[in-house]
């Protein structure tokens, strides 16, 4: 007996625990209730009695034994907790956040821009029919400006089409509403062009119309220079060129001043220092009139801009496909807010 108790002193001397579940092991296998201290202690009686007292203490040792070497250890594990090394103070990564789609960051600032002025937004169907999309905006079938915008047909159907531009949102609106209408429709467009730096065959647009009682060119100016102050900067000075649109007369386009500061400037301004950011005209009373509007109360502005475009000029982008491609090494270098 006294021998297998030395053994086991020697044994437990010998042992180093490896890990937290290696002592608990081991705590079990000399103190648990079947474990070996127990099972010397029952033993114990069949030891004669001369021997009881060698036996005896040799066993209370190898306790006492075993509970230092848990002790001991408990101690060692305890330092290693994985808890205990989380750094409470650093501050939090947040490289894994996403950030928003710079088109989204634009389109959300015009649409703020306008909505500090009464502008709600209004939106509709991305596959149109030809009334919407242009009958109803003085754009008859075989009317040399559709080729303005070439178009997208679904199937073999010629009235069923992918809106060109989110004036097809404004007529359905004009159908529903009386005026006072103040409405801004921003959304994505689609049109059959080959697809280059400068040219998408999809992109988005925001829209602008405005219809009451007395509205004037001068109104739309003003309402225009507003805006290009906000997005551009205080000091931003824009002229307006007459133009073309079907749905609009008079009509216009609207510059921005650059400035030829860069030779940046100088080649997205042709040298002019200008450049154009926006499409705008008074409503055409065809149009109030095929939408159910009384051109004889009523009159109204429209505007409408490329959110691309104005994305570039903001962020100097040189590519428009950069939009599309979804690489997270060009998104991730937007701003996170908004
Ligand atoms: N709908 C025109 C386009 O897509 C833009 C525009 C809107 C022009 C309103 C004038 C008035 O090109």
């Amino acid at each position: 007996m006294l021998k297998k108790v030395q053994e086991l002193v020697e044994k437990v001397n010998n042992y180093t625990p490896e890990s937290e579940e290696d002592l608990n092991s081991f705590r079990i296998e000399y103190l648990g209730k079947k474990g070996v201290l127990n099972s010397l202690f029952s033993s114990f009686k069949e030891v004669p009695v001369e021997q009881k007292k060698g036996v005896g203490s040799s066993i209370n040792n190898l306790k006492s034994l075993v509970q230092e070497k848990i002790e001991d250890y408990k101690d060692s594990f305890e330092d290693e907790d994985p808890v205990s090394e989380i750094d409470l103070s650093k501050p939090v990564s947040l490289d894994n956040l996403g950030s928003r789609h710079p088109i989204s960051l634009v389109r959300n600032q015009i649409v703020g821009i306008f909505n500090r002025i009464g502008y709600t937004i209004s939106e509709g169907p991305e596959i149109e029919d030809d009334w919407h999309n242009f009958s109803a905006l003085n754009l008859p079938e075989e009317h040399p400006a559709r080729d303005m915008q070439d178009t997208f047909f679904v199937q073999t159907n010629p009235d069923v089409l992918l809106r060109t531009h989110t004036s097809s949102v404004q007529v359905r609106y004009m159908e529903k509403k009386t005026p006072p209408i103040r409405t801004l429709s921003p959304g994505r467009v689609y049109r059959n062009e080959a697809i280059s730096a400068r040219a998408h065959c999809i992109f988005h647009q925001v829209e602008g119309l405005y219809i009451d009682e007395n509205v004037s060119f001068s109104d739309l100016k003003q309402t225009l220079l507003y805006f290009a102050k906000e997005m551009f900067g205080e000091k931003t000075k824009i002229r307006l060129r007459p133009s073309y649109f079907p749905f609009t007369e008079p009509s216009a386009e609207v510059d921005i001043y650059l400035g030829i500061n860069t030779d940046s400037d100088y080649r997205i301004t042709k040298g002019t220092g200008w450049l154009e950011i926006l499409g705008c005209g008074m409503v055409d009373p065809n149009v109030l009139k095929n939408c159910g509007v009384d051109p004889e109360k009523y009159s109204g502005y429209a505007f409408g801009m490329g959110v691309e475009r104005i994305a570039m000029l903001k962020y100097g982008v040189k590519d428009l496909r950069l939009f599309f491609e979804n690489d997270v090494r060009f998104l991730k270098q937007f701003d996170r807010s908004v």
